[in-house]
């Protein structure tokens, strides 16, 4: 009976920490200058300004490119590509719905990232080679650091499966990792596919979080 006691009042404690935890995070992100600009500019997700941020400053993207967006739900660099690319075809893949209105140069494919096989005969059907292939993937979070960073970087790994066979020569590769111990590893592997590697750190990526880009220019 003790035992229950001290387990009720361990999980209570949990449980109100974390809504507390909730709340802060809710007041963060109202404070937020990118969060409040997407409402205001009706846009499906902050991180609409992340690639931006990254395009205008590295000239990744041009139009009248093939581009496969891995992870690409709700869907704001989808959003930002086809509106100001309007000649751009682009694929996205993600396990969740993409939330922006479907649109004539996005097609999406609903299935995990995992499916290597599967996914590779669609683009062989569709005879698809990428321009550039960038992906803002990210795990589910359980706050354990060591955990997150661990599935961050199978989910990377998994995306780099798509650059020798999928990629064009000279193509460019975008992937956000959580910062670890396998994020110089990830780094040193693209490294050996592409003629130029760098680390980002956009402005709208929070300065407290963990998740740091690669940006691999010129595939070789
Ligand atoms: C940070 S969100 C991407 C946001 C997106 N760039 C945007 O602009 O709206 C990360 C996405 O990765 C997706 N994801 C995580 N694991 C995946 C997997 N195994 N296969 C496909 N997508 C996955 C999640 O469902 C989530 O939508």
């Amino acid at each position: 009976m003790l035992l229950q006691i001290a387990v009720y009042v361990i999980c209570l404690q949990i449980h109100i920490r974390s809504k507390g935890k909730m709340k802060e995070w809710y007041k963060k992100r109202q404070k937020d200058h990118f969060y409040r600009e997407a409402k205001k500019n009706n846009l499906i997700s902050r991180a609409y300004y992340k690639i931006k941020e990254i395009n205008e400053k590295h000239k990744l993207i041009k139009n009248n490119q093939i581009i496969l967006d891995i992870g690409c739900s709700p869907g704001g660099w989808l959003q930002y590509i086809s509106q100001k690319y309007t000649n751009s075809k682009l694929i996205g893949i993600d396990i969740l719905d993409l939330k922006i209105p479907k649109s004539k140069n996005i097609d999406f494919l609903k299935i995990d990232l995992n499916n290597f096989n599967e996914i590779s005969k669609y683009f062989k059907e569709k005879k698809l080679i990428f321009d550039n292939i960038i992906s803002d993937i990210a795990p589910n979070t359980s706050g354990i650091q060591l955990v997150d960073q661990a599935n961050s970087f199978q989910l990377c790994e998994a995306c780099t499966l798509f650059i020798d066979k999928f990629l064009k020569q000279k193509g460019n590769f975008l992937i956000k990792n959580f910062q670890g111990e396998d994020t110089n590893i990830l780094f040193e592997n693209i490294k050996k596919k592409f003629e130029k590697v760098i680390y980002i750190k956009p402005k709208a990526s929070e300065k407290t979080s963990k998740e740091i880009y690669i940006l691999a220019f010129f595939k070789k």
